[in-house]
């Protein structure tokens, strides 16, 4: 019975090392595939028109989604310019995209194809997801779900990647691997960080970013609010608690729009104490304050200092990322306190 019950736990510690060498290699693998895809990718989604839109236009007859090519959006415009009778054709314009929605397209379609990032996150690597768009083109609703929270399927990017997070966790608790979350929620407002987890009455003075150790170039935040997270009803919970605390006002284009850029952050922590390796790494969604032409929205005031500070702190990002894509030696991260937060979850192996 003895050497029964060693032969049985050779084959026990056999099999335990064959699992942990599987998964190191899916994670290499998972990893592979996802830069083959690229670490930095651009999707582009089209809303529906809203109610009070359908009555004044019909349709979105400029907007052209190419069968059977799911990277390309057309835009036309009848030519204006011609004098006389002669028709001219419409201008036309290509995009590509990594990917294009539709205006149909669910928020589950749009997971789908961020999901596989969040499992990037999950194996130790940066995941950044920007929502970015004109003021009112969805970017809350799809990094949130609608407001006041509807049905399961409305729900948005957040929830969703953190079901999704803690799902997976759970799978690799079988192979030896505890996770721990915690989450974070702040705006930038003016170039000012506040803490979205904070009431108003409780914040004390503005948060700044710090390096963690003088000869570190690992940033953090002293002070910011950072709450441990279990389940997916905890994070929709935190969710409504920084909406209320969130700066929206009326613009022209949209009745609830965003003037801030909001962060919300997920610290990820990964121990498998039998061997006694760590993976750690943060799981980041923006949702952009709206871009948008001062004319247009009609800004005046506190209004226009708002719009001016979210334009040029957006081409900060802008700069950020094509030095990235470009893979130059410097990359600006220190023009706008928004590139300077995210400076550790951008660049190297970041997604
Ligand atoms: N895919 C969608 N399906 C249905 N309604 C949508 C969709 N996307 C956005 N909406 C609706 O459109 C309106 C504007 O969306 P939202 O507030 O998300 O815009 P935004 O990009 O966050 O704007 P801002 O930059 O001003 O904050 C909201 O009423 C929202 O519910
Ligand atoms: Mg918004």
């Amino acid at each position: 019975l003895r050497e029964l019950e060693a032969s049985q736990r050779t084959l026990l510690a056999e099999h335990e090392e064959r699992i942990h060498l599987l998964e190191m290699e899916r994670r290499r693998l998972h990893n592979d595939i996802q830069e083959l895809r690229g670490n930095i990718r651009v999707f582009c989604r089209v809303r529906p028109l809203l109610p009070e839109e359908r009555e004044r236009q019909r349709g979105l007859p400029h907007l052209h989604f190419p069968p059977q090519d799911a990277r390309s959006l057309v835009l036309t415009r009848p030519d204006d310019s011609q004098l006389g009778r002669e028709r001219r054709p419409e201008l036309r314009y290509d995009f590509s995209f990594d990917r294009v929605f539709p205006p149909a397209a669910s928020q589950q379609e749009i997971f789908q194809e961020i999901q596989l990032l969040v499992q990037s996150a999950l194996d130790g690597y940066p995941v950044c997801i920007f929502a970015y768009g004109q003021t009112g083109s969805g970017k809350t609703f799809t990094m949130e779900g609608p407001a006041p929270p509807g049905t399961p399927e409305a729900r948005g990017m957040i929830p969703r990647a953190v079901r999704h997070l803690f799902l997976g966790a759970r799978d690799l608790a079988g192979k030896g691997w505890q996770y721990g979350f915690s989450a974070s929620f702040l705006e930038i407002y003016n170039e000012g960080l506040r803490d979205l987890l904070l009431a108003k009455g409780q914040r004390g003075s503005e948060l700044e970013i710090r390096r963690l150790a003088p000869d570190s170039d690992e940033l953090h935040v002293p002070n910011l609010t950072w709450v441990p997270v279990e389940s997916e009803e905890q994070v929709l919970e935190l969710l409504l608690r920084a909406a209320s605390q969130r700066s929206v006002a009326r613009t022209g284009l949209n009745e609830r729009s965003s003037r801030s850029h909001s962060v919300f952050q997920l610290r990820i922590q990964g121990l498998h104490a039998a061997r006694d390796l760590r993976c750690t790494s943060s799981l980041t969604l923006v949702d952009l304050a709206g871009s948008e032409r001062l004319e247009k929205s009609g800004s005046v005031g506190s209004r226009l200092r708002e719009t001016q500070s979210i334009n040029s702190s957006l081409s900060a990002l802008g700069l950020v990322i094509s030095a990235l894509c470009n893979k130059e030696p410097h990359i600006p991260y220190r023009n706008s306190k928004l590139t300077f937060l995210l400076q550790n979850c951008l660049g190297g192996h970041a997604k």
